[in-house]
């Protein structure tokens, strides 16, 4: 029998030092904020409403959770699987949120949920050209939405050893890695071609960065030009990644980690063989693009 398995990254959720200053992060990036009843605040993209972070009150920049979806009957197999690999379960730190609680071998909290929705159910490219002929390109004022979280990368000791314990666990699939640097996971269900991936630091376990998708290149560019205007500079940018084929730009946040325009990311059907690749150093950080800024993989929790 197949591993059970999540069928979506629901919400990551950090705690900050400065919750008003996350609020205009997350806005100037192109999504909604909403304070949450119990404290904190809550992100949502525009057009769906739906919850694409959290963000608590903390001393100091830190993961605080990842939420996962999945199918109804599967999350009491998924649970057993997490428990088999070494997890340990917590009565639910949130009252009220149905759904099992688990900390890793690391120490991060994960959290597993039945949820109806899951996206995406394709690649989704069809945008990627929005004008064809004379006058393509877009006015500087297009306005940039994120319409949905596609993946969390974060920072570990041993990148293989902690993609294996979430192979294990929630029943992800390798997609691509590199020995020793990175590795990147999706989902059996129809997947990104990560929903999750690791990079390999000395430093605690650590939240590297959240991406979002954009329906276009240019609204990855555009994005990037309305984060830089409203004093968010820093970031790297705009490139291809090899891994996943994405377009990208990242934004620093206020804390030393990262958002991520993206769009056109590779697509795995459900049912598709997939043989992960090895994927050579030179290629593991991008396919194109700038040079990679100094601060880009610093363990920004050290
Ligand atoms: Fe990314």
């Amino acid at each position: 029998m197949n591993p059970a398995a999540v069928h979506s990254l629901r919400r990551f959720a950090l705690s900050v030092p400065d919750l008003g200053q996350a609020e205009h992060f997350y806005r100037c990036f192109g999504l909604d904020v909403v304070p949450l009843e119990r404290g904190g605040l809550s992100v949502r993209t525009a057009a769906h409403g739906r919850e694409v972070a959290r963000m608590h009150h903390g001393p100091r920049k830190t993961l605080h959770h990842l939420s996962f979806g999945a199918f109804a009957g599967d999350v009491d197999r998924i649970a057993a699987q997490a428990l088999e690999a070494g997890a340990r379960e917590l009565e639910s730190p949130a009252e009220g949120e149905p759904g099992r609680w688990f900390v890793d071998p690391d120490g991060r909290l994960f959290h597993v949920t039945e949820d109806e929705n899951r996206s995406p159910k394709g690649r989704s490219t069809e945008e990627l050209i929005v004008h064809v002929g004379p006058n393509a390109a877009p006015e500087r004022n297009l306005e940039v939405r994120p319409r949905r979280l596609g993946h969390v990368m974060l920072l570990t000791a041993d990148a293989g050893r902690t993609a294996n314990f979430y192979v294990r666990a929630l029943g992800l699939r390798l997609s691509d890695a590199t020995e020793g640097i990175v590795s990147f996971l999706h989902h059996p269900h129809g997947s990104d071609h990560h929903v999750l991936a690791f990079v390999q630091s000395s430093g605690p376990a650590a939240f590297h960065h959240a991406s979002f998708e954009v329906p276009t290149v240019d609204a990855v560019g555009i994005g990037a030009n309305r984060m830089a205007e409203h004093g968010y500079k820093q970031g790297w940018g705009l490139g291809r990644h090899y891994a996943g084929s994405n377009f990208f730009h990242y934004v620093r946040d206020p804390w030393g980690s990262f958002v991520e325009y993206f769009c056109d990311m590779d697509y795995i059907p459900a049912g598709t063989p997939w043989e992960p690749r090895k994927v050579a150093p030179e290629n593991s950080l991008s396919s194109w693009g700038p040079d990679v800024p100094d601060y880009f993989l610093v363990n920004s929790e050290a």
